[in-house]
């Protein structure tokens, strides 16, 4: 089975690498030269955990390669994916899908043979039949079919998401298409991964309905958090408490700073976008992206709180940068809101992340000073804000931390910690929710 990859980035280079490791012959294709020459020379441009041994693994064995060049790929497959980005569109919220259908344009030019064109990007209801409509315009008498398959991997855990996925989805509208896709899927057989097939419109919904429910258990959660602060309750031990119940599920019911990440964030706003325009509206997720937009801001006000008041000319260590973590994306993480607002107020801060900084770097103010050690970020700190929950940062050694400060306040925005150790080493605490 030849299948080529266009995108080469976190789902693209993923599902290449998975693809082959299930013995597909996989080419990825991406536009970016330095991208390819890296990946040739088996550097990763991306931290994912697991990823550089896969494709070295699969490189080494001849079933994936890199290429900037689409024609010679593209006319060899039997499978051609998309998987390039889909950012929010300036301005109105709705998914940029101008880099699908330069792809498919650039799919259409090459085809040769019978072709399933798959969507694997993350796209709104209707843009596979649109993908299908640029090709036969591009190339009349091309032989294809187009067809869903959206990906539900998360980043950090990418790969054996993809491995053992809950399920596999596959929007077709033909039994040729389907036959070929369920090939390349045929290993997942062997661990049972349900494989579900439907018409295009429900497999491209499915995507955004998914994302769109997660993120609504999370701001249900952080709403909740305020309640908790409120009343004295702890939303640890509600979320523990309502997660048992099975119909609700313990999954995703973490309260913290508001969801960020490639996904969530933008994902939404294009459900909604697509349910405005489609004349229904989603009024319980735009309640979400609300929900989430002010527990961000909330953290603001309950770091300054922490501080006694006022966060000018105080020195903030702030641990973890990345929007989650086991992984080097920056995108939408919760830190671009926090900190450049706490920086305008008039703190300095001095910030770490395992994998994060170079990617924070360009999108941070330039008042931002980096560490390279956690000590070094913590000393002289005013106070610590846990922003993202390496593992790093799970086993700190309170009293040191308390000792290498200046000041004595830590604010845990991923309730990792217990109040009763931190105030043991000396620290005041201060998390979400409880
Ligand atoms: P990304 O930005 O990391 O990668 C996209 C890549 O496509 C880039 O390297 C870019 O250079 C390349 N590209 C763009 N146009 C191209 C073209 N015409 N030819 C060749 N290469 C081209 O994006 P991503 O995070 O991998 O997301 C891709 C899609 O998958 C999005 O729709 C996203 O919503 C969806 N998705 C992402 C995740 C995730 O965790 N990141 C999970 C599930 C679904
Ligand atoms: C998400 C979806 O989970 C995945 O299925 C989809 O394919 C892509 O989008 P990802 O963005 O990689 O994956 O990470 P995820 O683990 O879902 O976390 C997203 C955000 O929600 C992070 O900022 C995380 O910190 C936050 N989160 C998650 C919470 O605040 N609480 C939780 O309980 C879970």
């Amino acid at each position: 089975m030849n299948v080529v990859m266009i995108g080469a980035g976190y789902v693209g280079l993923v599902s290449g690498a998975c693809f082959a490791e299930f013995g597909a012959s996989v080419v990825c294709v991406d536009k970016q030269e330095e991208r390819i020459t890296a990946l040739r020379q088996g550097k990763i441009p991306i931290y994912e955990p697991g990823l550089e041994d896969l494709v070295r693994k699969n490189a080494d064995a001849g079933r994936l390669s890199f290429t900037t060049d689409v024609a010679g790929s593209v006319a060899k497959a039997d499978l051609a994916f998309i998987a390039v980005g889909t950012p929010t569109r300036r301005g109105d919220g709705h998914a940029d899908l101008k880099y699908v259908y330069a792809a498919a344009q650039e799919i259409a030019e090459n085809l040769q043979g019978y072709t399933v064109i798959v969507d694997k990007s993350t796209v709104p209801v209707g843009t596979a039949r649109e993908v299908a409509r640029v090709i036969s315009k591009t190339n009349p008498d091309a032989d294809f079919d187009v067809a869903s398959n959206p990906e539900f991997l998360r980043e950090g855990s990418a790969i054996s998401d993809f491995l053992r996925p809950d399920r596999v989805v596959l929007g077709v509208e033909s039994e040729r298409a389907e036959a070929r896709l369920r090939e390349l899927y045929r290993p997942l057989n062997l661990i049972e991964a349900p494989l579900l097939v439907t018409g295009l419109e429900s497999a491209e919904l499915i995507k955004y309905a998914a994302n769109a429910f997660l993120a609504t258990k999370i701001s249900f959660i952080n709403e909740m958090s305020q309640l908790c602060e409120k009343t004295g309750a702890d939303v640890n031990a509600v979320a523990k408490g309502m997660g048992m119940d099975k119909r609700i599920g313990n999954k995703f019911l973490h309260a913290g700073p508001g969801y960020g990440g490639s996904c969530f964030p933008k994902d939404t706003l294009a459900l909604n976008r697509m349910a405005q325009e489609y004349g229904v509206g989603s009024r319980i997720v735009e309640a979400v992206v609300e929900v989430n937009a002010s527990q961000k801001a909330r953290m603001v006000s309950k770091i300054r709180e922490a501080l006694g008041g006022s966060e000018a000319d105080k020195r903030i260590a702030v641990l973890g940068l990345t929007f989650k973590p086991e992984t080097d994306d920056m995108r939408d993480a919760p830190a671009l809101a926090i900190l450049p607002a706490l920086i305008d107020r008039g703190a300095t801060i001095c910030a770490h992340d395992p994998e994060g900084m170079d990617e924070a770097r360009p999108l941070l103010p330039e008042a931002m000073e980096y560490a390279d050690t956690i000590e070094e970020a913590l000393k002289d700190a005013d106070a610590v804000v846990l922003m993202t929950e390496w593992n790093q940062y799970r086993g700190l050694n309170l009293r040191d931390v308390r000792d290498t400060m200046r000041g004595d306040v830590f604010v845990d925005l991923r309730n990792v910690y217990e109040r009763g150790l931190m105030e043991a080493a000396g620290l005041q605490y201060t998390s979400v929710g409880r």
